[in-house]
This record gives C-alpha cells, sequence and structure tokens, in this order.
C-alpha cells in the first residue's frame, strides 16, 4: 500500500465530533513500515490530539525512531500544513530533508520537507552545552 492511499483510508477513523475536520497521517520508516494516526478530539478541547501525532506514536511503540516520508490529508480546500507543535514532533525525528505531503480528499498534493516547515528549528545541537 502506498503511504497516501494509508493516510486516505486511516482518516476515514479520525474523531472530530467537535471540529468537523478528519485528518490522518502516514508516516513510512526506513524499513518500509508504516505507521498511520488520526486526530483524536476531546470535549476539554485542548485535550484533542493531532493525526500527526498519532502516526509518531504509533512508530515509537513500535520501536521505530526515524521517519522517512510523510503524508498528511484533510478534506480542505487547500493541503493542510501540519500545525506548529506537529512541525517540532516531526522534527524529532525525521532530518530537515524528509518529504512532507500534504493533500486534500479532493486530489491536491503539495511536498514541502521538514526544514520547510520549520525554519530555525529548535534541535538536540542547542543542548549541547559541554
Ligand atoms: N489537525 C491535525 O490533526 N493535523 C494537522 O496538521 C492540522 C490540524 C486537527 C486538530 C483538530 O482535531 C482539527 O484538525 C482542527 O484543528
Amino acid at each position: 500500500m502506498t503511504l497516501a492511499q494509508a493516510a486516505k483510508n486511516i482518516r476515514k477513523n479520525a474523531y472530530a465530533p467537535y471540529s468537523g475536520f478528519q485528518v490522518g497521517a502516514a508516516i513510512r520508516t526506513p524499513s518500509g513500515d508504516i505507521f498511520c494516526g488520526v486526530n483524536v478530539e476531546n470535549v476539554a478541547y485542548p485535550e484533542g490530539t493531532c493525526a500527526e501525532a498519532g502516526a509518531i506514536a504509533a512508530m515509537v511503540a513500535a520501536g521505530q525512531t526515524e521517519i522517512a516520508q510523510v503524508y498528511v490529508i484533510a478534506d480542505s480546500p487547500d493541503p493542510v500544513p501540519p500545525c506548529g507543535g506537529c512541525r517540532q514532533k516531526l522534527a524529532e525525528f525525521a532530518q530537515g530533508s524528509v518529504q512532507v505531503t500534504m493533500a486534500t480528499t479532493g486530489g491536491q498534493e503539495k511536498t514541502v520537507t521538514v526544514a520547510d516547515l520549520l525554519p530555525g528549528a529548535f534541535g538536540k545541537g542547542h543542548m549541547d552545552l559541554g
């Protein structure tokens, strides 16, 4: 299955009764495995989680910590970009050159890199005080 198909399929399971905005995310790792996530909202609104966060959690729970490619899809007029928090979460596990494809259910696609999404990112090097 392609990363696009995985994200499109999983999106149907998104739990988004408050926004009505269902998002699906799929991550491919260097091993070729695909991990998926959906947004999971909550009646206490700030407790909701994004699709990207779900996919990252599934990847890490499976013992993998390297992202090779990302695909995010939503029923949006334009390809939906990951939120600020998710950009930082992706950067934790992805090199700057990793491609992130943002898609609409209508068939539009836009591909950028993790570095494009988070220029000047706070990274592990900034913690190196030694
Ligand atoms: N959302 C995601 O899951 N990923 C994104 O990249 C953008 C936003 C979710 C969060 C919330 O459940 C809904 O979309 C509306 O913001």
